[in-house]
Parts: structure tokens; C-alpha cells; sequence
């Protein structure tokens, strides 16, 4: 898979996936992520990338131009599966979408700034609109990185069988049940003596109704879903 993300502010994300996981999956060959400052593609010497919003208002509008440059120039490369613009009004992101999106080979990645895009950039080369969950960031790009790593930790081979997506919390509209490691007893508090037995079928018996019970305490919306 390759992710390209554009952004005003390449240098925020670029640590982030230089790192762990990430930054595995990239050196296995498995991702290539690469950031595009969008000031590259900025038609003026100062490199402005927004400007004044037509009809008033406060809050700059991001341009149409440098962001269709940008575009253009990265498709001329390659076809994009998806063209995701990042935004508090699109649709929330949740672990069915990251398990789309990773079944994909080329995403390109907008962030969006400000008051956000002309509404031009939207209806010409959007394909799909995330927001990651009810709030405002100031930017796209966290949650841009949010959506690439919940994609990328799904694409096989980047996790080894340690770290296993299948048995994450929601993959079955259920939370992960507790887990314990050494010591066996900390100043006096023990843990669920099942987890010490050694019988397979017996702790996975556990975990499934630690499961259940989890998601019907916090997440009875999931727990409907899972149509337990
Ligand atoms: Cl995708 N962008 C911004 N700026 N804020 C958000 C968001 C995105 N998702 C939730 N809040």
C-alpha cells in the first residue's frame, strides 16, 4: 500500500510515522507513507496556500490552485483507490472503515486547515470525507495520522502474531477483555486464577464473557451491534 498525505505542516506528522509500528511496516515493505507540503505547489512567492473568504466572515479559506496542483501531480503518477479529505463534518471513522481502506493500494490523504477547502476541491477530486469524532482539532493532519495507523496496523504482516488485529477491541463490535502479566500477585491483589490454569479452551471461554460483560457495561450501543 502507498499513503500519500497532504498538509501545510508536513513536519508535525513526520515523526510520527518514523516510529514503532509504523515505521516497521514501512521498512518491511509493507506501506510507504509519504507527506507532500502543500506550500510546494503555491502559486505565489510568499507561498500562500489560503486566502480571504468570499462573502465575509471570519477564518481564511484554503485555495482551490495549489491543492489541485498537488493533486493532479500525484495522479499523473499514480491511480488513487480513494481521495479522503480530512474534516470535522465527514463521516465518523470506525474500525469498518479502517478494514476497508486497508484492503486498498493507493490513499491520498488531504488535511484540511483553517475554515477548511473551497468547496470546489470537494466536488472535483474528494472521494470520501473523514471526521475522526465530534470535537474540532486545528488541523487534519492527527487525525490523518489516526486513520493511517488504524489502517496501516491492518495490512498482513505488519503485526506478528504478538500483536495480532484480530483479537483488538471492536473487529466484533466487542472491547478486549482485561489482561494481566508478572507479577502473579502485586501487594496483595492477585489475578483471575484461570489466566494461571494453563487450559486453553477455559480462558478463552473467559475472555469471550469478560468481553460481553465489558461491552455491556461501557458500550451498550456496540454490545447491540455484536448481536450477542
Ligand atoms: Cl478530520 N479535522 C479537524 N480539523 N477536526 C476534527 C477532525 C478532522 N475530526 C474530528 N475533529
Amino acid at each position: 500500500m502507498r499513503i500519500d498525505i497532504i498538509s501545510v505542516v508536513p513536519k508535525l506528522m513526520e515523526s510520527f510515522f518514523a516510529h514503532s509500528i509504523l515505521k516497521r511496516g514501512q521498512e518491511a515493505g509493507h506501506v510507504e507513507v509519504i507527506l507532500h507540503d502543500l506550500r510546494d505547489y503555491s502559486l505565489s512567492k510568499q507561498r500562500q496556500v489560503d486566502d480571504y473568504a468570499f462573502g465575509g466572515g471570519a477564518g481564511m479559506v484554503m485555495s482551490v490552485e495549489p491543492i489541485a496542483r498537488c493533486i493532479r501531480h500525484l495522479q499523473s503518477e499514480r491511480h488513487y483507490d480513494e481521495i479522503i479529505y480530512m474534516t470535522p463534518d465527514g463521516e465518523t471513522f470506525n474500525q469498518q472503515t479502517a478494514n476497508q481502506l486497508s484492503l486498498q493500494g493507493n490513499l491520498l490523504f488531504l488535511c484540511g486547515h483553517y475554515k477548511g477547502v473551497d468547496q470546489r476541491v470537494r466536488d472535483m477530486f474528494i472521494t470520501k470525507e473523514i471526521s475522526i469524532g465530534d470535537y474540532v482539532l486545528s488541523g487534519g493532519e492527527l487525525a490523518a495520522a489516526v486513520c493511517a495507523d488504524a489502517i496501516i496496523r491492518l495490512i498482513p504482516g505488519v503485526l506478528n502474531d504478538e500483536t495480532s488485529a484480530l483479537t483488538d477491541s471492536f473487529q466484533d463490535n466487542l472491547l478486549a477483555p482485561p489482561v494481566y502479566t508478572r507479577p502473579a500477585e502485586f501487594e496483595g491483589i492477585g489475578v483471575p486464577p484461570v489466566l494461571l490454569s494453563g487450559h486453553e479452551a477455559k480462558i478463552n471461554e473467559w475472555r469471550f464473557e469478560q468481553s460481553i460483560e465489558r461491552t455491556k457495561a461501557r458500550r451498550p450501543d456496540l454490545y447491540q451491534k455484536s448481536g450477542l
